[in-house]
């Protein structure tokens, strides 16, 4: 397989319960062994995470499950099916196997089985659940290509394996199966319909989640570009704004008065997948030395656009 030697070298080091940086379809992961807590507890420190907040179990494939799940609910299976490996992450109740570290004292624990190539060869040959959450600083915009993990990790990452660009952009979409009802605890890269459609059901998603959320990565600010992010209609906030400093984010147009090198359209075509996948990289790329603001428009409230919206929601919080 290309990339033989990296990836060896990633099995090797979570192995060891260093922390490696891991390409996944959404995001990168910082990921480190999920059952040992001391390893646990370095990935808290690397990213500056509070402890409140509980990371995600990455799996190979279901047949792992039933050391760390105490009972498989009946909707997970056709998700499972349907979408795994994919953007899907379940929360299910645990069992004491898993390190109350990594769940935060919670009696659940978020499952996943991400699809890039690399991260699946890795845990097809660790064979254990590797914890990671987004390789990003508590709060940050989560990295979507491998050099992002070590503007902001740094050194903390032992190894970072490369897999090229993130394919989807927007962190999984998480839903809570360990209530009688299914819930939306986070919506991402696979759209609250599809699941619907699979399930047959109505999935409610309350938007503004509270400061002390179920899914505390929710909390209502969060994904920081580091400068402030204006989210409404453009138009409305230009003459608020310099425009030589401005950077804006929109769907398909440009907008008139901002340079165009200022300017990021996600998806000229009109393409919610395609803007997904272009998100963070545009909120990276208005860096404090250059820009004062961002200036980003509300996307079609629909599949992916409704994440889309809600990232840029919460980069606007701050
Ligand atoms: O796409 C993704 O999910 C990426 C890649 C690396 O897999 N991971 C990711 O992890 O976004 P993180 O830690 O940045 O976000 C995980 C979210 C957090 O908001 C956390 O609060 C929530 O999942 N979560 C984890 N376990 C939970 C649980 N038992 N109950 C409720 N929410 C949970
Ligand atoms: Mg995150």
């Amino acid at each position: 397989m290309k990339q033989e030697g990296d990836i060896k070298k990633a099995v090797q080091c979570l192995r060891e319960g260093k922390l490696v940086g891991l390409p996944t379809e959404t995001v990168y992961g910082l990921g480190g062994d999920g059952r040992k807590a001391s390893v646990v507890a370095k990935i808290f420190a690397a990213k500056e995470r509070p402890a409140f907040d509980p990371l995600i179990l990455h799996f190979h494939n279901a047949s792992q499950l039933s050391a760390y799940i105490a009972n498989i609910p009946p909707h997970f299976w056709p998700l499972y099916e349907a979408f795994c490996p994919g953007p899907l992450t379940f929360i299910l109740p645990r069992k004491p196997s898993v390190p109350d570290i990594v769940t935060a004292g919670h009696s659940t624990v978020g499952v996943r089985f991400p699809r890039h190539p690399l991260t699946r060869e890795v845990l097809k040959r660790c064979r254990f659940p590797v914890a990671a959450p987004s390789a990003n600083l508590f709060g940050r915009v989560s990295p979507t290509e491998a050099r992002h993990v070590a503007e902001q990790l740094g050194s903390r990452v032992d190894f970072t394996l490369d897999g090229g660009a993130c394919e989807v952009g927007l962190e999984s979409t998480i839903i809570d199966l360990s209530t009688q009802h299914p819930r939306i605890l986070r919506l991402g890269g696979l759209p609250l319909e599809a699941i619907e459609e699979v399930l047959d059901l109505s999935i409610p998603y309350e938007k503004n989640s509270s400061s002390k959320p179920q899914a505390p990565g929710m909390l209502t600010s969060h994904y920081s570009p580091g400068i402030p992010l204006l989210f409404g209609p453009i138009v409305q906030n230009i003459p608020r704004i310099d425009p030589l400093r401005t950077g804006v984010i929109s769907f398909c147009t440009a907008v008139n008065g901002i340079p165009d090198s200022n300017q990021r359209v996600l998806s000229p075509d009109g393409n919610l997948a395609e803007a997904a996948t272009a998100l963070f990289g545009a909120l990276r790329s208005f860096t404090a030395d250059k820009y004062d603001c961002i200036l980003a428009e509300p996307f079609p409230e629909e599949g992916l656009g409704r994440a889309i919206n809600d990232r840029l929601r919460r980069a606007a919080a701050h």
